[in-house]
């Protein structure tokens, strides 16, 4: 037989055309709709970069209003949401709660099966406008705290902390927060998103492929590793006891949660600007620990492999900071990311190709039955 070559994990395999975003290892860029994601974090809110992400273009005023007024009529919890959120067992993670929550929305929503575009980005607004409700109010549960409703005077980042903490969060901490979402929002075909492809590309409806894309960003070399970045500091404990648990660690082959990239090699383009939110919180805090923690592991781990943080690794103390449980960063990143999956969606269906890759065999040869 023949070798034939393939690609494993579909490394470096163009698969499809997006005008979402561009990520460019080269020069470590990374633009949403041509504007550098840098600089959308550093003047556009998180509604308007949603709007950005799905049209194509910042939106007008009058756009904006529109989504800020969608958004705040759609924050609160259906019924039926909460009732199966509060049948779950508190020890679920977080982010099978979200998973599931999303299918009661869609079983709820009697368009979750017209596929025209007003209907799909009408699908897309109601979700980035449930999903903090659905993080926070699930944080609160796991502590045996009461349901906040949300506020129409906040905007989605204030909401989304008021709802999680009861109280009004100080603006350095929105700020973080909300460029966090920001830089959150989108990132090409990663995992998550061409798992949401796929499942659109089988014509299912788009509460389908966003359940499927929960599902995939779960995973710790995904989604997950924003959580296992704390874990990881909770094992270090002090910037101290790095070298000595990096030994450990390497030595018995540990991958380092936080770093390393299937694209980007030379750095993330999404860490110095995630990394400054989180020197503005450490000051906000009074928690200098915390960042000599970080940079000590950062350092220590780059001398020794040459490998470099993505976005997990700042992100991930920017919320613990914040007050967020460990299992609840994923969450967050899922609230965020739900407006390129939904962008991708879109995309995809309209210009849809039915994604079935090949396999090439390697199992036993043929063979009959006795008889
Ligand atoms: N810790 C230790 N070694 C690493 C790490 C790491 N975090 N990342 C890469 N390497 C090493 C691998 O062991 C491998 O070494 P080898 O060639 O000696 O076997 C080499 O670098 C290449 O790594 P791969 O895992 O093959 O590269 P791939 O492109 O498949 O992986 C990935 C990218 C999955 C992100 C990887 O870097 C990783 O597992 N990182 C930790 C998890 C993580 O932080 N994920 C978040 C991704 S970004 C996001 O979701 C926002």
């Amino acid at each position: 037989m023949t070798e034939q070559e393939i690609y494993k994990g579909l490394a470096g395999v163009p698969v499809d055309y997006s005008a979402i975003s561009k990520v460019n290892p080269e020069t470590n860029s990374l633009l949403y709709r041509g504007y550098p994601v840098q600089e959308l974090a550093a003047q556009k809110s998180f509604e308007e970069v949603a709007l950005l992400l799905w049209g194509g273009e910042l939106p007008s005023e009058s756009e904006l209003a529109d989504l800020v007024a969608q958004e705040r009529a759609g924050r609160a919890l259906a019924d039926n949401v909460r009732a199966v959120i509060d049948a779950l067992p508190k020890s679920a993670h977080p982010m099978d709660v979200v998973r599931t929550a999303v299918s009661i929305i869609g079983a709820n929503d009697p368009d979750a099966e017209d596929p025209s575009a007003d209907a799909e980005l009408a699908k897309a607004k109601a979700l980035f406008a449930a999903l903090p409700a659905i993080v926070a109010y699930d944080q609160r549960r796991r502590h045996g705290l009461e349901l906040v409703e949300p506020r129409d005077d906040l905007d989605y980042s204030q909401n989304f902390l008021w709802m999680t903490f009861g109280e009004e969060a100080a603006p350095e901490v929105v700020d973080a927060f909300r460029v966090s979402m920001v830089l959150y929002a989108e990132h090409s075909f990663n995992a998550s998103t061409f798992t949401a492809r796929v499942i659109t590309s089988t014509t299912a409806d788009l509460y389908s492929a966003v359940v499927g894309a929960v599902g995939a960003l779960k995973g710790a070399l995904h989604g997950g590793a924003n959580e296992a970045v704390m874990h990881t500091f909770d094992e270090i404990g002090e910037a101290a006891n790095v070298e000595a648990w990096l030994d450990d660690a390497l030595a018995s082959k540990k991958k380092i949660m936080g770093f390393g990239h299937r694209v980007y090699k030379n750095g993330d383009s999404r860490v110095p600007t995630m990394h400054a939110a989180l020197e503005r919180l450490v000051e906000h805090y009074d928690r200098p620990d915390l960042l000599e923690l970080a940079e000590a592991l950062e350092k220590s781990f780059g001398e020794r492999k040459g490998i470099k943080p993505n976005l997990d690794y700042p992100a991930g103390p920017a919320y613990h900071l914040m007050g967020f449980d460990t299992q609840t960063f994923t969450p967050i990143f899922a609230a965020a990311r739900i407006t390129g999956w939904t962008a991708h969606i879109m995309e995809q269906a309209a210009a849809n190709s039915l994604i079935r890759p090949l396999a090439v065999y390697n199992g036993v040869d043929e063979r009959h039955l006795d008889g």
